[in-house]
């Protein structure tokens, strides 16, 4: 059907994807658009109107939108072919590299997005313990998958560890399969292992849990617990992984797990995923092990093509060179210090938390430091969704789910300050302050 000469991309838009979007955006009609290009930190509408992008590909534009040392790279690999799905000299280089850098990846493969990745490591970890359920933390996301939906967004908030689904249709499989703990708090974690550590096959853990840093010595407890009762620890690296720095969360934290999975930064900006860990965990993966009791199914039609692992080789040999993660923290601090200044300029209560790259405000009245997902629920969303989308009117793309935001190598100062006028303006509009 050709669009009528009256409706606009926004309204195509809306016509065909539910909510307009590809998911997970919840943008109103009015603000609903369709983008035509990006550049470094920005990115021009069909309309024209250019917006400063603090979601840079929900994260996965780390070197920046059309990066040109990853473009050239791409269009030189893309006359070449798009996908053999086997083996090439671009992800077997890439492969090598990763386990350079990974110290718990002695073996890996690569599939096409997070979402795969923690999948196949939890299913990895299931058959590896001969125990079926697992343990997440409230609030953490692990992709689209039936784990990484469970009490990603509880609302009744059930007692520890009894999960609650925050997508239909995955009920009947997490009930008595997923157990869930607070981040942050060692003793209940610890607790809820002990008591099913029999049936439990691994603890899966965003390091950096959404924008919370871990409190001193969560970590080290968690990799000390889980290893006492033979429980995998599963780092979640998607997010964390290149960002924090070259070695992911294991460098950044010291703190190395059994498995590990990536996605989002690792690729430059084009689709991956990849997860690895010791080779007597990763060679349950084996074809020739088909029928053995143990051998897990994985395959990825996409996984491993060599458009995604040039890209990803390109982005990698940016992340190496010098200054790069100097940058990243840098400019991190600077808008999560500038945020603070705006909201303390105004008289308004909240919170900025991240590390790295990233950041995000939480409104709470409270004092105490925001360490886990129930703090982050007793504070104003409203509040937050409406600041989200008066940043976003004002030419500052964001994901107005109210998360994180994410910062690139592309993000500088003076892009800082433009967010950060929009965000005193935009405060003073929601709060009237
Ligand atoms: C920590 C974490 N794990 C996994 C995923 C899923 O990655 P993907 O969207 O590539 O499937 C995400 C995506 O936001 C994430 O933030």
């Amino acid at each position: 059907m050709n669009p009528t000469a009256t409706q606009t991309d926004a309204d195509r838009s809306l016509a065909i994807f539910p909510a307009g979007s590809n998911g997970e955006f919840n943008l109103p009609p009015d603000l609903t658009m369709v983008i035509e290009r990006g550049a470094g930190c920005e990115l021009w509408d069909t309309e024209g109107k250019r917006y400063v992008d603090f979601s840079i590909g929900w994260g996965s534009a780390l070197v920046g939108h059309a990066r040109p040392e990853v473009t050239e790279a791409v269009v030189r690999q893309a006359s070449k072919g798009a996908n053999f799905a086997y083996v090439t000299e671009a992800s077997l280089a890439l492969a090598e590299e990763i386990v350079r850098l990974s110290p718990a990846c002695e073996r890996l493969r690569f599939c096409a997005s997070g979402t795969e990745a923690t999948m196949y490591g939890l299913r990895l970890a299931r058959a590896f313990t001969g125990r079926s359920r697992v343990i997440k933390f409230e609030g953490a996301y692990h992709g689209a998958n039936d784990v990484g939906v469970t009490s990603l967004f509880p609302q009744r908030l059930p007692d520890f560890p009894t999960p609650e689904p925050s997508s239909a249709g995955i009920d009947h499989l997490v009930r008595n399969h997923v157990l869930i703990a607070p981040y942050n708090d060692l003793e209940t974690t610890r607790q809820i292992i002990v008591a099913h550590a029999d049936e439990v096959a691994a603890v899966i853990v965003e390091p950096l849990h959404r924008c919370l840093p871990p409190v001193d010595g969560f970590l080290e407890g968690l990799r000390e617990v889980t290893a006492a009762h033979n429980v995998l620890l599963i780092f979640d690296e998607v997010v964390t992984g290149f960002r924090l720095a070259y070695g992911g969360a294991q460098e950044y934290y010291g703190v190395v797990p059994d498995l590990v999975a990536y996605g989002k930064a690792l690729g430059g900006g084009y689709p991956i995923g990849a997860y690895g860990g010791r080779a007597e965990i990763m060679d349950l993966v084996r074809e020739d092990r088909l029928g053995k009791q143990t051998y897990v199914w994985t395959a990825s039609t996409l996984g491993g093509n060599p458009i995604s692992m040039t890209a990803a080789g390109a982005a990698l040999a940016v992340f190496r060179q010098s200054g790069v993660y100097d940058h990243l923290h840098e400019i991190g601090a600077y808008l999560r210090d500038g945020m603070r200044e705006v909201l303390q300029g105004r008289g308004i209560a909240g919170q900025v938390i991240g590390d790295g790259p990233l950041a995000q405000v939480i409104f709470t009245q409270e004092e105490a430091p925001v360490r886990d997902y129930r703090a982050t629920k007793r504070s104003d969303a409203q509040a937050s969704r409406a600041v989200m989308l008066g940043l976003f009117k004002r030419g500052i793309f964001l994901n107005p789910m109210g998360t994180k935001l994410y910062l690139s190598l592309a993000h500088d100062e003076a892009a800082c300050n433009t967010f950060l006028d929009r965000f005193d303006e935009t405060l003073a509009e929601v709060f009237r302050a």
